[in-house]
């Protein structure tokens, strides 16, 4: 059992959170405190608690976000913090972010930024952005850390709001922080500690958990259990055991071992033991480092530059040395530094020791080393470096931080003494085959030299060595190949300029290349308009009020769906999902299942009461797959057992067979070949295409895919479904966006009336459009296991689960050909949309249309056609992400834009420019842009970003670096575009203390919605919010309401609301008369409940005759983005960004520019990192936060600008205001287009020019692809991998 289900499950203690159960998201972070007997000490680290061993805990404190401070009791500053500053929006991530600031507060109370950005290292936020978070948090810091207020009269120095004279959050507010005041570490743990060590046995269902008490008595076990696994850290082997489906029934515990834990200095080096941590190791060399002189060290270094980028803070505080060389994992970061160190191994068994060489020999084998069966390793030895000798280390992943390796590498050079002749190099890589390996052929031939030459023969020669398989697992393979060659370039430059006091120094433009990746300290700037003065203290609309929930999503108090205590006759539910994409079922075995402990009922198809068929719009899906499976990931039954391990473990063992059917259709090409197409194929057109294309100066043609996203919400779907025992009626608690909606497909799967079932909704851990529609068939499932066993049954989905049954954004291929003027104005654009839609509907009819009302962006072209395909696959259905086919739709605008100013060799802005619309103008579906303020985002952005210098800068360029500049407009149709949904209800209650429930149709997922809320209710009834309370959404108080999505719900729900207040407001108007010196308790006694709705007027748009409103009003944004690209590795770094935002007359500028930030950071995600893989079968490999990466800490640009456009309301909206949830979201292209630029600069030096292609995203691996040079010449293409859905 691991530490996270026992705090859940069994003290309830539900402040520490389930993100990933993978150690890649730190929702699940605690403080575990230990006392070394051995130092005298007490050490205190964050630690994921869903991978620790509960049995590994003996003798520790664990400290939870509960115990540093309540809202109840008294806060802990690092609570306080981060709710005021901002930094928490759904707050699923917020007790875990907060726990790694508290850990390492407690080591260290004044930390720098560095520490700091190494503690986040681990933790994961998919709403914020970030930005808030090191805002808040940067207060603790000792230097580049907040004057708290001190600034002599210029407010804080971390908010400016030039144009406000306020700030988002006032430092001056905050509780200090008192280390003297923290919790102490129980003494009696101290004693207990002291004790000579007695070994433990821990006997559970499956496994017998031995923590030995001696060195001689592991040794012992060793040879009696020599299949037992060692666990220190438990990160491979809990790994193995959660997603490999691994049982290893024996483990043995060797962590309070001193010999494995001890570090000796030796005559060579250092000698660390096995179960010394990476954070212990890190510790030791920084303190060689800094010293011994600089040549000594040259491998410690090496390692710590690995260390830096291995895993996150959390990680690295548990996991072994031993543990990381034993896995023998391929792309071990630690394993080619060790091998190209030469460093000494020794093992150890009850027959005694023996000393091996790190070498080729070592790695027997995929994960296979030479240890025989009974033996372990005792410690590792690494060198001490000589004068003549060189050594760099380089690990290349997709995201920087907290990545698995693409391709990793120790490289060694040792030069005869006082020359540049190589007498001894060893380049050792992981990530080229199933070992990491050494360039042994390469390596011979370059001993007894040295110099230009060698370099470029020992690159051709690294090409012949370092191939790899078409099929090989990770794919990128053209790129890894590519990767070997140019780190080893890499090497040559850094030894080179180490070399140049005996030879020539690399070139100035070179030097580039030399420096180790670093990102500066984020920094940051907020504008936004104040409310005018005058305005009454109360009235709280246009202040930056924080989320009301914030603080008790910052102490773990918020309750989220699976926090809902235990029923004591509950059950919980595990899905069985097909391994076929395309297939019959022809059996389904459970027998096996059935005799798992603890399993009550296997539910399938043959459970539903009522109808099977499901779907959000169309009802072409089913609950359950009966006799076909149409994708991998299709539900097919469930168990339903005593305990969530009970349920997986049996859902493991239900065993399908199918008959394959053909085709198997998984990608946009597979399905165009096979004109796999759902209905409608929609076009809209306007003007005369062969008039714009005749009147056109030059026409070009072009393509871009745009891959697919996974919400990633930090809350998976999750579900807990209560029969009620009379009537067929159920009670509902569930993660979505929908409550109407899973109320109604719950109803029709039972067979009874909507009436019959409530929903409720509490809060969500994010949503992202995930949970608008995909979120009803897990919520289908439960009820009807709900309702054939009669008990309560709850299922939250596994991250692994979740990813793979629930759909993402839909990946788009787009063609198009345009025609334009010399000087880059276009006439003419015909364009086609293909989407990766899945096995069903779902809502991509609608994602589609608005990729079509979107195909024009900011452009005004006077003649188009936009058509679009919905492609039929065997995929998990693609479904609502922020944006909603949006992005998609502009992301191609910006792709011939693009071509168009290589092609005219005119600057991208310039082309931008000269097509924009203006004031009054049409789109192609005829709606007029009044109220348009682009050219106004425009300039501001252009300011505010210093376009013109930055640009000129860029332009002084390094030829393995490059940095690229871009600006991106964005405008944005606000409206649902299925009509009937832009209505919105609200119902206030009045209670005779004069305290107020409001409730409306929306639901609360982080965005804040519910804080806006208040303050329109509170503006409008004329009371403080704290008189306000919004308890949660339910289908019973609200009815039929919309999704919350479309970034419309404050519109919609905010009108609901004041409707409704005034509505009240008349009903009290003749007590107020009576009695107008009395309070508003007095005059509420007379009034008790109102509801309302509201209906967004005069809204329709007819595809045939391409006329009427889909949307309300638009919403508009510029950015501006600078980046620099690595041209050898494909890394980029976000240097800048700055964002003009039209978001009317902002309900809440915190919340505005949050949504701004957030949204901004998602589409970076988008657009240069988060790619989805899938085996040409259709199995999905990214499952997890392992491999699929989601922009971290580290991602967010250097310096980073929003700014609220002033003095633009709305006079559609509530109180002037714009909607902000989507919007922002496609401006994340500037950075996209900034990496395009710099990637076109690195062509031009191997004197490639004009139009290329380059899909979304831009991840390293494309990026280093499109830089085509020597080192890719040398490399040829394979068939990949995986495919391009
Ligand atoms: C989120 C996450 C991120 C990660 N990031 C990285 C990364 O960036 N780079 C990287 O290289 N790895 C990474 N890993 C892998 C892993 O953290 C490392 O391999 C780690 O060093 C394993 O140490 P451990 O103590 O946790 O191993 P455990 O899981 O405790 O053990 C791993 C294996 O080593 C064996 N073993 C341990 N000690 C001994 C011994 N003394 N003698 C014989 N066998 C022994 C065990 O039997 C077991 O087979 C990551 C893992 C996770 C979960
Ligand atoms: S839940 Fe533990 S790290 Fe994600
Ligand atoms: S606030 Fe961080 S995940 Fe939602």
């Amino acid at each position: 059992m691991t530490l996270l289900i026992f705090l859940r499950r069994k003290l309830s203690l539900t402040g520490t959170k389930l993100g990933c159960a993978e150690g890649g998201c730190g929702a699940c972070t605690v403080m575990v405190s230990r006392f070394n007997p051995h130092h005298n000490q007490i050490i205190h680290h964050a630690v994921n608690a869903c991978l620790a061993p509960l049995c590994s805990l003996h003798h520790c404190a664990v400290t939870t976000v509960e115990g540093i401070g309540s809202v109840a009791s008294k806060l802990h500053p690092v609570q306080e913090r981060i709710a005021k500053a901002h930094g928490s929006q759904c707050g699923f991530c917020t007790p875990g972010i907060v726990m790694s600031m508290y850990a390492l507060l407690r080591n260290s109370p004044q930390p720098s930024m560095q520490d700091m950005e190494e503690a986040f290292q681990g933790n994961l936020c998919r709403c914020t952005g970030y930005r808030p978070i090191l805002e808040g948090y940067k207060t603790f810091a000792k230097e580049g850390g907040c004057c708290r207020s001190r600034r002599k009269g210029n407010g804080c120095c971390l908010t400016t709001s030039t144009h406000s004279g306020q700030q988002l959050f006032d430092p001056s507010e905050f509780m200090p922080l008192d280390p003297t005041q923290e919790i102490i570490f129980p003494p009696e743990l101290i004693s207990l500690g002291k004790q000579p060590p007695r070994s433990l046995r821990f006997i559970g269902e499956r496994v017998l958990w031995i923590q030995p008490s001696s060195l001689n008595e592991l040794l012992e076990l060793k040879a009696v259990y020599p299949a037992a696994k060692l666990v220190v850290g438990n990160t491979e082997v809990g790994i193995e055991m959660k997603f490999k489906n691994l049982l290893y029934p024996v483990i043995l515990a060797p962590a309070y071992i001193q010999e494995l834990s001890s570090i000796q200095y030796t005559e060579n080096g250092i000698e660390f033991g096995a179960s010394v941590t990476l954070t212990m190791l890190g510790k030791k060399l920084h303190e060689e480092v800094n010293k011994l002189p600089n040549y000594r060290t040259e491998v410690f270094q090496a390692i710590l530059e690995q260390l830096r980028w291995f895993a996150g803070q959390q990680i690295r505080n548990v996991a072994a040395i031993g543990g990381n060389i034993m896995t023998a994992s391929p792309i071990s970061d630690l394993n080619p530094v060790f091998m190209a160190a030469g460093c000494k191994l020794t093992l150890t068994s009850k027959e005694g020791k023996r000393a091996l060489q790190m070498d080729d020999k070592f790695f027997s084998g995929y994960r296979k080393t030479a240890l025989k069966p009974e033996e372990i390793l005792l410690s590792i030895e690494i060198p001490y470096t000589k004068k003549g000798q060189y050594f760099s280390a380089f690990k290349q992943s997709t995201r920087k931080e907290d990545d698995i390796a693409t391709i990793t590498c120790g490289m060694n050079v040792v030069f005869q003494q006082g020359s540049n002749i190589v007498k001894d190099i060893k380049l050792s890589y992981g990530g080229i085959a199933p070992t990491t390996v050494l360039a042994t052929a390469t390596c011979n031939r370059l001993i007894g030299r040295w110099g230009e030459e060698l370099m470029e023969d020992a690159c051709s020669s690294l090409a012949e060595e370092m191939t790899l398989s078409p099929s090989a697992p990770g794919g990128m393979v053209t790129y890894r190949r590519t990767l070997a060659i140019s780190l080893f370039f890499k090497f040559y430059l850094t030894v080179q300029h180490k070399l140049h006091l005996s030879v020539e120094d690399v070139k100035p433009n070179y030097a580039s290349a030399i420096e180790l990746f670093h990102v500066d300290s984020p920094t940051s700037v907020q504008l936004y308009q104040a409310v005018p003065p005058g305005q009454s203290t109360d009235d709280m609309v246009g202040r930056p009020i924080m989320h009301l929930s914030a603080l008790k999503q910052a102490t773990g108090e918020a309750v989220y769906c699976d926090d809902i205590p235990q029923y004591e006759n509950g059950l919980y539910l595990a899905l069985v999902t097909s391994t076929k994409a395309h297939a019959y079922i022809k059996s389904i075995e459970t027998d096996d299942a059935m005799a798992v402990p603890g399993v009550v009922t296997f539910v399938s198809a043959k459970d539903l009461p009522g109808s099977n068929k499901t779907g959000p719009a169309v009802c072409d899906e089913t609950v359950f797959a009966d006799n076909k499976v149409t994708c991998v990931g299709h539900i097919v039954g469930a168990i339903v057992a005593d305990t969530q391990a009970h349920a997986q473990t049996a859902a493991k063992a239900v065993k399908i067979s199918y008959e394959e059917i053909q085709p198997v259709i998984i990608t946009i090409q597979d399905a165009i070949t096979n004109q796999s197409f759902y209905q409608p194929v929609r076009t809209i057109e306007k003007g005369d295409l062969a008039k714009g294309f005749h009147e056109s100066d030059n026409i070009l043609e072009g393509e871009i895919h745009i891959g697919g996203q996974d919400h990633f919400y930090l809350e998976t779907n999750c579900t807990l479904a209560v029969p009620q025992g009379e009537d067929g009626e159920m009670e509902l608690f569930v993660s979505t966006q929908s409550a109407s909606k899973t109320q109604a497909l719950v109803a029709k799967a039972l067979g009874v009336p909507a009436s019959h079932i409530v929903c409720r909704v509490k809060r969500m851990g994010g949503g992202f459009g995930g949970k608008e529609s995909r979120s009803t068939i897990l919520s289908t499932v439960v009820a009807v296991a709900a309702h054939k066993v009669k008990r309560p049954v709850r299922c939250m989905l596994d991250r692994d689960e979740d990813m793979l049954v629930s759909g993402g954004r839909h990946p788009f291929f787009g063609r198009y050909k345009v025609g334009f003027k010399k000087n880059g104005k276009v006439m003419a654009l015909d364009v086609t949309y293909y989407s990766n839609v899945g096995n069903s509907m779902d809502l991509s009819l609608s994602i589609m249309e608005r990729a079509l009302f979107h195909m024009d962006n900011c452009y005004n072209i006077p003649h188009i056609r936009g058509t679009g395909y919905m492609c039929k696959t065997n995929l998990p259905s693609n479904t609502a992400f922020r944006g909603f086919g949006g992005p998609q739709g502009m992301m191609v605008s910006e792709s011939w834009i693009s071509d168009v100013a290589l092609c005219c060799g005119v600057p991208a802005e310039q082309v931008r420019e000269i097509n924009l619309y203006k004031q009054g103008e049409y789109t192609p579906f005829n709606q007029c842009l009044d109220q348009f303020t682009i050219d106004r985002c425009w300039k501001e952005c252009v300011n505010i970003s210093d376009f013109h210098q930055r640009k000129a800068r860029v332009e002084l360029q390094h030829r393995w670096t490059k940095r690229g500049l871009s600006i991106v407009p964005t405008k944005f149709g606000i409206s649902f575009t299925a009509i009937f949904l832009n209505q919105a209800g609200a119902l206030v209650h009045l209670y005779t203390d004069g305290s107020v429930l409001l409730t409306h149709g929306g639901t609360e997922m982080g965005q804040g919605l519910h804080t806006k809320m208040i303050q329109v209710a509170s503006k409008t009834l004329g009371i403080p919010t704290s008189k306000i309370h919004i308890s949660e959404t339910s289908t019973n108080t609200v009815p039929n309401t919309s999704p919350t999505a479309a970034s419309a719900s404050s519109d919609l729900n905010g009108m609901a609301v004041y409707n409704a207040c005034q509505t009240l407001l008349q009903r009290l108007d003749p007590y107020k008369a009576r009695n107008p010196k009395g309070s508003w308790e007095d005059w509420v006694i007379h009034c008790s409940s109102i509801d309302s709705d509201f209906r967004t007027p005069d809204l329709g748009y007819d595809f045939e005759t391409n006329s009427g409103h889909p949307f309300n009003y638009f919403s508009y944004g510029v950015a501006v983005s600078e980046v620099e690209i690595d041209c050898l590795t494909g890394s980029h770094k976000n240097l800048h960004t700055s964002i003009v935002m039209d978001v009317g007359k902002s309900l809440n500028p915190a919340l505005d520019i949050g949504q701004v930030e957030g949204a901004f950071m998602q589409g970076v995600g988008l657009f240069t990192l988060e790619e989805l893989r899938y085996s040409p079968q259709g199995y999905l490999y990214t499952r997890g936060p392992g491999m699929y990466k989601i922009p971290a800490f580290g991602d967010i640009p250097t310096e980073l600008k929003v700014s609220l456009l002033r003095d633009a309301p709305n006079e559609k909206a509530i109180f002037s205001s714009k909607a902000v949830g989507e919007p922002p979201l496609f401006l994340a292209a500037s950075v996209f287009y900034a990496i395009k630029d710099a990637i076109t600069a690195a062509r031009a030096e191997s004197g490639l020019s004009g139009p290329f292609r380059l899909d979304s995203p831009a991840t390293p691996e494309r990026i280093r692809n499109a830089c085509e040079d020597k080192f890719t010449k040398l490399v040829w293409t394979y068939t990949p991998w995986d495919v391009r859905v």
